[in-house]
């Protein structure tokens, strides 16, 4: 394999300093990749020196590897900052010149930016003469609607090639989310009868306690529903749906057509089947519009039209300052009869990871009563398998770098979920649907609590937690 060129714009940016840089001093601290560099475009004037000094307390912090002073130093030896103004098409010259005089020339772009800067990016890299191969790399949301996401696409592809460009969804890199097929399709218990004639109704939560944090100017324009519905939910929503995957099939084509049968939510059944909230004081964090009616907060109960899962529910939800992080699926079974409760599967994505699974037994001595009980598998518990556990990015990067696209999203996949959720808010738009206001650190808005229970369930909470240690 020929030395790789990480190329990050947007190197001075919270995606870099968080999660880009400490994944790649992980693959460097695990040797999973030595030969390459990391050229880090930044506007401010910095030298590679006080570039690495910014970001050492950020790796320290966001590494899930020890930190160790002499790997880090050889791994900074790689990085280069190269100060310059990405909107400026000039400023690709010298670009260009330096890459000739460090012979770079097997390159992977990261577009680690607000995507209304893609199209400078594409048309100043396009000005680049012998890139000999080029990799892009880009970070959701992919566009702010279906229209610009179709402008973009054409766009990249036309000046890349489709089979360059890699789409990140880094839920896609999640161990759990992975796993979650291993789950299903490895264990004939789960994979025979995961279908509506055994599966009352199935729960996908993303809950975060942070709030938007710095990121307002992009997030008071994108929201929850176009933030992290649209991408993540949907990837896991349609992993948990699809079909089996056979051994010619590619897991983002059984995706598509979960997504492609997922029911359009009509006008008179939005009040039933939706609720939006926003976190109290939004308003008042900085660059969200005084006015802003953006939610942070989005909780939706959705169907899928096939033979599968015919009037299965699927409830999902998202939302930020609530009152714990909690990721996880949660498959309720039907009940093998009225005095049995629900056996329950819980895919616990994080910050736990782990299974869950709630049963029946006779209750022992005299009596036939059936209580409930559970097994509890921590993942997290075990130490070997949280340093074996890549984090999301590093595994992405890995794949990039080996130009394995099996876990990126494709076009497609963005593109149907961009028109489920456009026609959704467009809706939503057109009944001036409420936004319900929420307390920080609380729950989030009742209305979603409601929306469960008008249909006889609630939602599952309080599993994240392993009940043998704490491992958090
Ligand atoms: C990002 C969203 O894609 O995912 C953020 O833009 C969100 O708003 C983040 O906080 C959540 O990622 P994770 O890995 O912390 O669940």
């Amino acid at each position: 394999m020929d030395k790789k060129i990480f190329t990050i714009f947007g190197g001075t940016g919270d995606l870099t300093y968080r999660k880009l840089l400490p994944a790649l001093f992980n693959i460097y601290s695990f040797q999973q990749l030595t030969d390459f560099e990391i050229v880090i475009i930044g506007r401010r004037p910095y030298n590679n020196q006080e570039y690495v000094d910014i970001t050492t307390s950020w790796v320290k912090e966001f590494s899930r590897v020890d930190f160790d002073e002499l790997v880090f130093e050889d791994f900074t030896s790689h990085i280069h900052y190269f100060q310059m103004d990405f909107t400026k098409l000039d400023a690709y010259d010298d670009l260009a010149r330096f890459y000739q005089e460090k012979r770079f020339s097997e390159h992977i772009f990261y577009f680690a930016v607000a995507p209304r800067f893609f199209k400078n990016i594409a048309d100043g890299l396009k000005t680049i003469k012998g890139l000999k191969k080029a990799s892009i790399v880009i970070e959701k949301p992919f566009g702010e609607d279906l229209k610009s996401a179709k402008e973009l696409n054409k766009e990249l592809e036309a000046s890349f090639g489709k089979e360059n460009i890699y789409h990140i969804d880094h839920y896609l890199g999640k161990e759990m989310v992975r796993n979650i097929m291993t789950i299903r399709f490895a264990n004939p218990m789960f994979s025979a009868i995961w279908n509506k004639d055994y599966i009352d109704n199935i729960q996908i939560s993303a809950l975060e306690m942070v709030g938007v944090e710095s990121r307002a100017a992009y997030y008071d324009h994108s929201g929850a529903l176009r933030d992290m519905v649209q991408n993540h939910l949907l990837q896991i929503l349609s992993i948990v749906a699809m079909e089996p995957l056979g051994p010619n099939s590619k897991l983002s084509e059984n995706q598509l057509e979960v997504l492609k049968q997922l029911r359009i939510i009509k006008e008179n059944e939005i009040a039933s089947q939706l609720v939006l909230g926003q976190y109290e004081d939004y308003l008042k964090e900085d660059n969200v519009a005084v006015d802003s009616k953006t939610e942070t907060y989005a909780a939706l109960k959705l169907f899928i039209d096939n033979k599968r899962w015919e009037n299965v529910p699927f409830y999902i939800r998202t939302g930020k300052k609530l009152n714990r992080r909690e990721m996880e699926v949660v498959v309720t079974f039907k009940k093998a009869n009225p005095d049995a409760e629900a056996n329950v599967l819980i895919i616990k994505i994080q910050p736990n990871e782990g299974v869950y699974f709630k049963f029946n037994i006779k209750k022992p001595g005299n009596s036939d009563e059936i209580i409930a009980t559970q097994m509890d598998f921590c993942q997290s518990c075990d130490k070997t398998f949280r340093i074996n556990t890549p984090e999301a990015y590093e595994r992405l990067l890995l794949a990039v770098a080996n130009s394995d696209s099996s876990m990126f999203s494709d076009w497609d996949v963005i593109e149907t979920s961009w028109k489920f959720i456009d026609d959704l808010v467009a809706k939503a738009n057109k009944k001036q649907f409420e936004l319900k206001q929420y307390r920080k650190g609380s729950n989030g808005p009742i209305e979603s609590t409601l929306m469960l229970q008008n249909d006889g369930f609630s939602w599952f909470e309080g599993f994240q937690k392993c009940r043998k240690c704490e491992c958090e």
